[in-house]
């Protein structure tokens, strides 16, 4: 049911989530016109900020301000109070009541449900004292609740849980809604499509026709001041077991019962519960030093890491998924910091052909690019044009920016609000999808910290570690591409 009197409560809105995603996010969504027609936005936080300067920070991520700025600008406002008092949070609530019954009036009595965001811009050690503070002082029986949350979710599958029970006090489960913002992510949502409404790629995803799968994450930014928070996690916590896992689910699951949001996820979960834990033999782990010419400072140079750290910036790893669709098909996912490119991908190899009449054949390779320029490609095998026996691989392209040249990408953080706004939990991580993330990678995880297992080292700006080169030949079952060749001559 739509909500169309809306209240949504940015805690933590002096932070950085907030400003550099959320409200630029609801900023997009209101020049779209995608905000239900009565909307209040409330920002919350400690800091004492007056009004103008609220409004300042929160406009620094909004890249391109339009004339209708001053009438978002209208819709917000900003209050100072503790996430543990609960008198703060009462005279939110009497607040809230006042904007909900303003609305009301605008609405000329066409109200049908009002509608609570409670968006938790903060770090996870306050996601308890707050939820359990809106609970008691915030919550309504008689609007609609929605908590957003968003990782990390704990740092191993015991930690999460005891989070997860905790929140689960306040909210049921159908009221949270778990950010990953890779699920909001245009080219993650086309996944979907792409796998179930298109006839020849549903008959060949399987162990018959798919040799090995990547699923690759590479930035050539390095921790960039934010070393404090990313030494206590790693790379495994940061994007592995979280962002590339939700991929990597999407990509794997069986055909979902319908399009109902608790379908989908069953399926996620299924596929999930079917990996085994990845395992340090079937793993590579690397951490960055300085770039070559020193301009980049190494991972141990920042200052907000712990002396000597182990915590590895780039981790590769093989999983498998044991059940009748994916046996003995390889899942390499990768992920680093401080490479020498900036790309998220999937790459899906195919088999080679069964009776090959040409000798010698390239592998029909789809590449799905989620970022950054997303696109679609197939490698596929063409005999080249002209007078010539050559064969070559080349491309089926699909790059959205020439095909869509005028379909602005929307940011993640718009496309999961708006699905908040509209009860849709079809991109938002569920608790069991959550701890079958991290069954698969605590074993490990808890082995690299115990055992204090050193990463290999790698230049800031290189490809990775020593082993990085022959990894998915070795682990991953790839096959390198032949480029072009004579088939006359080669047979
Ligand atoms: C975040 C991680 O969740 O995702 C960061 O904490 C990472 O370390 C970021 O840089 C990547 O997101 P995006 O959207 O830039 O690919």
């Amino acid at each position: 049911k739509k909500q169309n009197l809306t209240t949504i409560i940015v805690f933590g809105a002096s932070g950085d989530l907030a400003k550099r995603k959320t409200f630029p996010a609801l900023y997009e969504l209101f020049t779209k016109k995608l905000l239900p027609k009565h909307t209040r936005i409330i920002g919350y936080a400690r800091s004492p900020l007056n009004r103008e300067d609220f409004l300042k920070r929160i406009k620094q991520y909004i890249k391109s301000p339009g004339d209708d700025i001053a009438a978002f600008e209208e819709l917000c406002e900003y209050r100072s109070g503790e996430y543990g008092k609960p008198d703060d949070f009462q005279q939110m609530h009497a607040r809230v009541r006042e904007l909900e019954g303003e609305m009301d009036t605008a609405s000329g009595g066409k109200n049908c449900g009002v509608m609570r965001i409670y968006y938790l811009a903060l770090p996870p050690t306050t996601f308890v004292e707050v939820a359990g503070n809106i609970k008691e002082n915030l919550y309504s029986n008689d609007v609609t609740n929605h908590l957003v949350i968003e990782k990390p979710f704990g740092s191993d599958r015991d930690s999460s849980k005891v989070l997860g029970g905790q929140i689960s006090k306040y909210f049921r489960e159908e009221e949270i809604f778990r950010t990953d913002h890779y699920l909001g992510k245009d080219m993650v949502k086309n996944l979907m499509a792409l796998r179930f409404a298109n006839t020849f790629y549903d008959a060949v995803w399987n162990k018959e026709y798919i040799s090995n799968v990547q699923i690759t994450f590479k930035e050539k930014i390095g921790t960039q001041g934010r070393g404090g928070y990313f030494d206590e996690f790693g790379i495994i916590r940061d994007v592995i077991q979280n962002h590339l896992m939700q991929v990597l689910s999407i990509i794997a699951m069986e055909t979902p019962k319908s399009l109902d949001a608790e379908d989908i996820r069953d399926c996620k979960a299924a596929v999930l519960k079917c990996i085994p834990p990845a395992t340090l033999d079937e793993t590579l782990l690397g951490q960055y030093t300085a770039s070559e010419d020193g301009s980049e400072p190494g991972y141990l140079d920042d200052e907000t890491v712990r002396k000597g750290s182990n915590t590895p910036t780039f981790a590769m790893t093989t999983l498998h998924i044991d059940n009748d669709r994916w046996r003995g098909v390889p899942f390499v996912v990768k992920a680093g910091k401080a490479l020498e490119d900036a790309r998220v991908s999937v790459r899906i190899q195919f088999k080679d052909m069964k009776y090959p009449l040409f000798p010698n054949m390239a592998r029909n390779e789809l590449v799905i690019r989620i970022s950054p320029a997303e696109a679609i490609y197939m490698k596929t095998v063409v005999k080249e044009p002209g007078l010539t026996n050559n064969l070559a691989l080349s491309e089926l392209d699909l790059t959205y920016q020439d095909r869509y040249t005028h379909i602005p990408i929307p940011d993640a953080y718009a496309s999961l609000i708006l699905d908040v706004l509209g009860t849709d939990h079809s991109n938002f991580v569920r608790a069991d999808e959550l701890d079958e993330s991290w069954r698969i990678f605590t074993p490990l995880l808890h082995q690299i910290d115990n055992e204090n297992i050193t990463p290999l080292p790698y230049r800031f700006g290189s490809r990775g570690p020593e082993g990085e080169s022959n990894f998915l030949e070795v682990f991953g079952g790839y096959v390198k591409p032949v480029l072009a060749y004579n088939w006359k001559k080669a047979s």
